[in-house]
């Protein structure tokens, strides 16, 4: 379909509708569907830094035999589905060799370290790009907000420095100061921040009194919350902004590029109704294009952020007092 090129990080895609980093790239055929039915590009899931550290106790282990001294460590990370990290450049490469759209390899941080070299090792991959999700859930009342923006500054900063290829740091949305922390990824070098990453909530379950683990998915509604950053922060940052979670049709793919996104990352849509169903939303984008007389996405792209839209305080504070006040 014309018109729908787009560069994000520096890579030319041939359209804005990426796949999320998911279980859609654990299955090679699922990459190739893909591609077949026009995705621009895909994000490989995660390397999660627990399959490193279980992989590193895994070799120590075996220099240690017979001793429990990493009972502790393994009981903190008991029950990583993946493989090991070398597992995970196999299963890159192979991805890589099985399509020549963009692929994005991801790397599932919580802590600061050496593992990051695993960033060099995943670029030697022959991905495109490298998206970074900095994981953290703020639950130590000693640590601040300042230690952990610190933290995934420097994590940032070492990948940045491990690769050539160009880095995106798919973000938490529990920043005090959003916009901040975006801004000072910018200085740090990385070229798209991803907005947001979705956390999976354990849930209780009364009658057993015990936790529950359930992959629920996204629902359409939560695409207000990266909707808002998104319009937010448009033409405030020289990085691309990748809007993900909620993004479920077409029509939230428009609104998303509308608000001034430079792609669409998509997850839930596809796991839930085929990876086919891709080219069903890029079909409503392009036929809206077409209705609206759009050649090119850059002819809407942002023209609903808050930089560009009638009514900028939409996205702030007033509209909420107004729409509260109006309720009494
Ligand atoms: C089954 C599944 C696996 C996922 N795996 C990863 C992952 O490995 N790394 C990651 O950063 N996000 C992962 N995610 C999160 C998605 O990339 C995405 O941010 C989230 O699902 C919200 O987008 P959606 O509303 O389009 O689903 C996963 C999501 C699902 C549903």
């Amino acid at each position: 379909m014309n018109g729908l090129a787009t560069t994000y990080m520096g890579l030319s895609l041939e359209n804005p509708l990426v796949v999320a980093a998911s279980s859609i790239s654990a299955h090679i055929d699922l990459i190739k569907l893909a591609e077949d039915v026009g995705a621009g590009a895909l994000v490989i899931r995660s390397l999660f830094e627990e399959q490193i550290q279980l992989d590193q106790q895994h070799f120590e282990d075996m220099l240690m035999y017979g001793s429990d001294s990493f009972a502790e460590a393994t009981t903190l990370f008991p029950k990583v589905k993946h493989g090991g990290p070398r597992e995970h450049l196999m299963w890159v490469e192979r991805s890589r060799k099985a399509v020549r759209m963009p692929l994005i390899a991801s790397l599932n941080a919580v802590s600061p370290g050496a593992w990051t070299h695993y960033a060099r090792q995943l670029a030697e991959t022959g991905v495109d790009g490298l998206e970074i999700n900095y994981y953290v859930v703020a639950a130590d009342p000693q640590r601040t907000g300042s230690d952990i923006e610190r933290a995934l500054y420097e994590v940032v900063e070492s990948v940045v420095s491990e690769v050539t290829i160009p880095v995106s740091v798919k973000l938490s949305p529990f920043y005090t100061s959003t916009a901040n922390v975006v801004h000072e990824l910018e200085k740090r070098g990385a070229k798209a921040v991803v907005l947001f990453n979705r956390f999976l909530q354990p849930d209780i379950a009364p009658d057993l009194e015990s936790l529950t683990h359930e992959m629920v998915f996204s629902t359409q509604s939560e695409m207000k919350l990266p909707l808002r950053w998104i319009a937010l922060l448009y033409g405030r940052t020289t990085m691309d902004l990748a809007l993900s979670t909620g993004a479920h049709t077409g029509k939230d793919v428009i609104k998303a590029l509308l608000a001034g996104a430079t792609v669409v990352q998509t997850a839930a849509a596809l796991l839930q109704n085929g990876v086919p169903y891709l080219s069903t939303m890029l079909f409503h984008l392009h036929t809206w294009m077409a209705e609206k007389g759009y050649d090119s996405l850059d002819d809407f792209r942002g023209k609903m952020s808050q930089k560009h839209c009638d009514d900028p305080f939409a996205f702030e504070r007033v509209q909420y007092v107004r729409l509260i006040l109006e309720q009494v």
